[in-house]
């Protein structure tokens, strides 16, 4: 395990009915800030700006709306291809909203995690993430877990490397390897699978987003961009995961067969 890893250990999630019809982990590719800010004359920085404020009403109406899980994609491992001011910019937002948002979010009892790979963040940075993570960690209202400098292949590849440690080790037998193995070294092993993924902004992609947790997940794309993303639209993607069948391999006969013999 790298050494700037901060997972916590994990903290037991209450037991609540569940209505099936309301997604228990959302997933969001938040895109078109840059975008939201060109077509109102503005620079890209006043997008990320006000991609902010969606960040909170999200958190808000997911809390309200009594979804326990939402994880955020805040920055990519490829964000850093973009321009340094760019870069900066981001960062410094990311940071900010870190130091001034977490008393808040720890009054709201909202669990905050961050996953990604943090070597190349300060120390200062890595210290604010650690007493975030801390301070809200037996919180339970909602799950937020925010990905910076995150992206699928890292978190595959630093499970694979942890996983070859214990084999070298002699700690497991690779024959003993098995999928939930796998799902215990990733980033995410303390949330369910993500059951609804949004992403705004009109492009279709995963863009090397949760790709090993995302494999039964429901996609939803909307055009809307990011800044302009309200409590109606995150309703719209609700509506539309409600009239999915989820049927993981099975057939729906199978499905609506189940379905009936649970409401018996
Ligand atoms: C994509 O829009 C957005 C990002 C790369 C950054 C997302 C970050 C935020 C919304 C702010 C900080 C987040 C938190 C959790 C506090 P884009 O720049 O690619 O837009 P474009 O496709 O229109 O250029």
């Amino acid at each position: 395990m790298e050494n700037d890893d901060l997972r916590l250990v994990p903290t037991p999630v209450a037991a609540a009915p569940i209505d099936t019809d309301l997604p228990q982990h959302i997933a969001v590719i938040m895109d078109g800030n840059g975008r939201w800010a060109t077509r109102n004359g503005l620079p890209r920085v006043a997008g990320h700006r006000r991609g902010v404020d969606a960040v909170k009403a999200l958190v808000e109406n997911c809390a309200r709306r009594k979804i326990p899980y939402l994880t955020l994609f805040a920055f990519s491992s490829e964000n850093w291809k973009r321009p340094s001011a760019e870069v900066k910019l981001l960062l410094e937002l990311l940071t900010s909203v870190l130091e001034s948002e977490v008393r808040k979010l720890h009054e709201n009892d909202v669990c905050l995690r961050i996953i990604g790979n943090l070597s190349r963040f300060s120390p200062r940075v890595r210290l604010l993430i650690r007493n975030a993570q801390e301070l809200t960690r037996s919180n339970s209202s909602l799950n937020l877990t925010v990905a910076v400098n995150y992206g699928g292949r890292w978190d595959v590849t630093q499970a694979c490397r942890q996983i070859a440690q214990q084999v070298a080790h002699g700690d497991i037998d690779p024959a003993a390897i098995s999928k939930d193995t796998v799902a215990r070294h990733m980033s995410t092993s303390e949330l369910p699978e993500p059951d609804l993924f949004i992403r705004t902004g009109g492009e279709r992609r995963i863009s090397n987003f949760l790709l090993w947790q995302m494999a039964y997940t429901e996609l939803y794309f909307t055009d809307t961009l990011w800044p302009d993303f309200t409590d109606d639209d995150l309703a719209k993607a609700i509506e539309s995961f409600a009239h999915r069948q989820r049927r993981f391999g099975q057939t729906s006969e199978q499905v609506t067969a189940a379905h009936r013999a649970q409401n018996a």
